[in-house]
């Protein structure tokens, strides 16, 4: 028996809503939504969060270019993630949007106390701002003066700034990160940030901006808007509720208990564009904030096409909405989840999908559903199966997830799939008279299907519930088909 009752707090990056959702974005929710089901059917407390980071030049030049005041923009495209999320059967416990007035009066309140202690101060700002990235950029990271994420050159800026002392916390973090006290996975992006910490050093970083007027004025200084950065990371903690004005004078935020129960993250799940940002400002954050920082940062690879990150700006995008309309919403969560190995880049493209819905979803599982579902009615066999999210094959899968090897959990599932096509091939019950021996092939195979479904539904809500139902009758019958075959 899995031991349960734990708390389980999960979050995505907030998207920013400078453009539509694509499945990039659509990863790394349908991921969480995946870890967060799991652990809510198994009985964890859960909570999963997710939304949209809305201030920033980045943003009000899209809105600009739109013609759009910027409120009016991020309103709507912000409700395009939360419409799409809702298509995907998304189960996120609350959508904090940077905007939220309760958001902007806690980011206020936390920057006033940082500024109070001391961990904030007045300097001059010089640096390379890549816009697209919404961060500043060293010489180092640049491929011919371009920022490789964006292909663009970065802006000079030099300008008063209200400075973070993100220096002051370097030796902490650093050691924090050594010792997997704040975890960060895979292996390679550990290494990663401790050879960036080795090498580099922390700096302190403008944390104030006084050419963005789209942003969160500083309340001690209304001239600046707080980085949109700074403002970002905190919904981690006001998507919880967290209002830091009620807190203790010392220290708004002491004790963890003071930000929900929930606090801190298990996990948080993020793209490897965004490493170094989590794996500095936003733990340094949280050390001067006084809170327990995050269990674990776990970092996924990119969708590419042709070998190029997937993005907009490149036009090579596919979309969730696109890929529902073709093959189904539990098929897509499926698609997209067995694209890659969880934490690498996977190259993806309309044939491959194509093939590996008809492969696993028409032939594999849906097919195995029709074949024995209609054996059981034709031959009017009565079952009498067990039901249980707890069966034989759940200890090997929970082994997968807790290690979140996600896409490899699909694959144990499907090895299981693969095995009754071949129990039905060599025992062919098809050529069999007697009913009783048809049962004797039938139900163990059945049963099989019974607890797979439930291990599959995390990934597949609707299909596995269906299933699960079906499955569940002393008489089954036939369903509709689950995944029909495109024809390519
Ligand atoms: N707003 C910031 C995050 C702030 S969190 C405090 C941001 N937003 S984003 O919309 O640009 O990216 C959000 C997430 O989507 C990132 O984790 C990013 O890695 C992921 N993806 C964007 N394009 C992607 C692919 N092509 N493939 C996989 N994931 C990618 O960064």
């Amino acid at each position: 028996m899995k031991e349960m009752k734990n708390k389980f707090f999960i979050t995505t990056p907030i998207y920013y809503v400078n453009d539509q959702p694509h499945i990039g974005s659509a990863y790394t929710t349908i991921a969480a939504d995946v870890l967060a089901r799991f652990h809510r059917f198994y009985g964890d407390d859960t909570f999963f969060l997710t939304g949209t980071d809305e201030h920033g030049a980045k943003v009000e030049a899209k809105a600009s270019d739109n013609g759009m005041e910027p409120k009016v923009f991020v309103d709507d495209v912000s409700e395009k993630f939360r419409k799409v999320w809702k298509e995907l059967n998304i189960s996120n416990d609350n959508f904090i949007r940077t905007t939220d007035e309760h958001h902007i009066k806690a980011v206020q309140n936390t920057l006033q106390y940082l500024y109070d202690k001391g961990d904030i101060y007045k300097g001059d700002y010089k640096g390379l701002y890549c816009r697209g990235c919404e961060q500043f950029k060293n010489e180092k990271d640049l491929v011919d003066g371009k920022c490789s994420d964006h292909d663009k050159e970065p802006e000079e800026i030099c300008e008063e700034s209200y400075l973070f002392k993100l220096s002051k916390y370097s030796d902490e973090l650093l050691n924090k990160i050594k010792t997997d006290k704040f975890k960060i996975t895979p292996i390679e992006r550990k290494n990663e940030v401790i050879s960036f910490y080795e090498k580099e050093g922390l700096n302190d970083i403008s944390f104030s901006r006084q050419n963005v007027s789209w942003g969160i004025p500083l309340p001690w200084d209304k001239s600046h808007t707080a980085y949109v950065w700074a403002d970002a990371f905190l919904n981690y903690l006001t998507g919880l509720g967290w209002d830091p004005s009620t807190g203790s004078a010392s220290s708004p935020q002491a004790s963890s208990g003071q930000v929900s129960k929930f606090w801190p993250p298990e996990i948080q799940l993020i793209g490897k564009d965004i490493l170094r940002v989590h794996a500095t400002i936003w733990p340094a954050m949280l050390l001067a904030l006084g809170l327990p920082l995050p269990k674990l940062l776990f970092v996924h690879g990119f969708f590419l096409v042709k070998g190029k990150k997937m993005s907009k700006s490149l036009g090579n995008t596919i979309t969730p909405s696109q890929m529902i309309e073709k093959y189904g919403v539990d098929a897509t969560r499926y698609l997209l989840i067995s694209a890659a190995t969880f934490g690498r880049d996977a190259d993806i493209s309309w044939e491959w999908l194509d093939e590996k819905f008809n492969a696993d979803l028409a032939n594999g599982l849906g097919n195995l559903v029709a074949r024995v579902s209609n054996m059981l009615e034709k031959n009017n066999i009565e079952l009498e199966l067990i039901s249980s999210k707890e069966n034989k094959y759940f200890e090997e899968f929970n082994k997968l997830i807790d290690n979140l090897q996600l896409d490899e959990a699909l694959k144990y599932i499907w090895s299981i799939i693969k095995y009754q096509d071949e129990e039905l091939s060599t025992k062919a019950p098809w050529k069999i008279k007697e009913a009783d021996q048809v049962k004797t092939i039938l139900a163990p195979i059945a049963q099989n299907i019974l607890d797979i479904s439930h291990l599959l539904s995390p990934f597949m809500p609707s299909i596995s519930e269906k299933i699960i139902t079906q499955f569940s009758q002393k008489k089954v019958k036939k369903g509709e088909s689950l995944f029909p075959r495109l024809t390519l």
